[in-house]
């Protein structure tokens, strides 16, 4: 089981127990707002416990972790290798649960689950899409440092508006 131990946080991968926490702080509209529609809006239980059950058995090497602070599961990390000629690409996608925003903690886990990306993916790009308005997730991005690579102009149609999608990427120096 991987595990990374943090100053703020542990990232670790989602178990049976973590469902209640888990719904409680992803049925937020302000959370939801700034992820894909895929992630639902109100998150149920029943949601939390799809998503947990879901994340059991699954490819290495691990890609899907809960962000815990004190023995709670508050937000979650995930990353997904591309396919084909984007293989050696990986994707980074995380949310956390709106008390704890402020803190630093997904500053730290960002950049503790990069470098974990680069060693066990053996990426060679780690890359996020953020929402135009998202000015949040962007610095989180850039205090790990990434970079934008670009802006797709009214791409993204969420909650009934249009804004861009800012992709940050980072290249392995090395
Ligand atoms: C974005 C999110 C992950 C940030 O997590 P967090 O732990 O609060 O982030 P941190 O505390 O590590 O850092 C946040 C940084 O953004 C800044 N920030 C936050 N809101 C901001 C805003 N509206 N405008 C400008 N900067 C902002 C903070 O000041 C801080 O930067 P600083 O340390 O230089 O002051 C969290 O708010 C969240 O989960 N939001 C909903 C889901 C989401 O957006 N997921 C990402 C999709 S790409």
């Amino acid at each position: 089981m991987v595990v990374l131990q943090l100053s703020k946080s542990r990232l670790r991968p989602p178990e049976p127990g973590d469902e209640r926490s888990i719904a409680y702080y992803a049925n937020n509209r302000k959370v939801w707002r700034n992820l894909r529609d895929s992630f639902p809006h109100p998150y149920t239980l029943a949601d939390a416990d799809a998503w947990v059950a879901g994340s059991s058995g699954r490819e290495t090497p691990e890609g899907r972790f809960v962000i815990e602070v004190e023995g709670q599961a508050v937000g979650v990390l995930g990353l997904r290798a591309g396919e084909d000629v984007f293989r050696r690409s990986v994707e980074i996608g995380y949310w956390l649960g709106e008390e704890l925003w402020g803190r630093g903690i997904m500053t730290e886990a960002v950049q503790a689950a990069t470098a974990y990306a680069f060693r066990a993916f053996d990426a060679h790009r780690l890359y996020a899409g953020v929402f135009g308005w998202n000015a949040g997730s962007a610095r989180v991005l850039e205090k790990a440092g990434y970079d934008i690579e670009g802006r797709l102009l009214g791409a993204i149609f969420k909650d009934g508006e249009f804004t861009d999608e800012v992709i940050y990427g980072i290249v392995r120096r090395g």
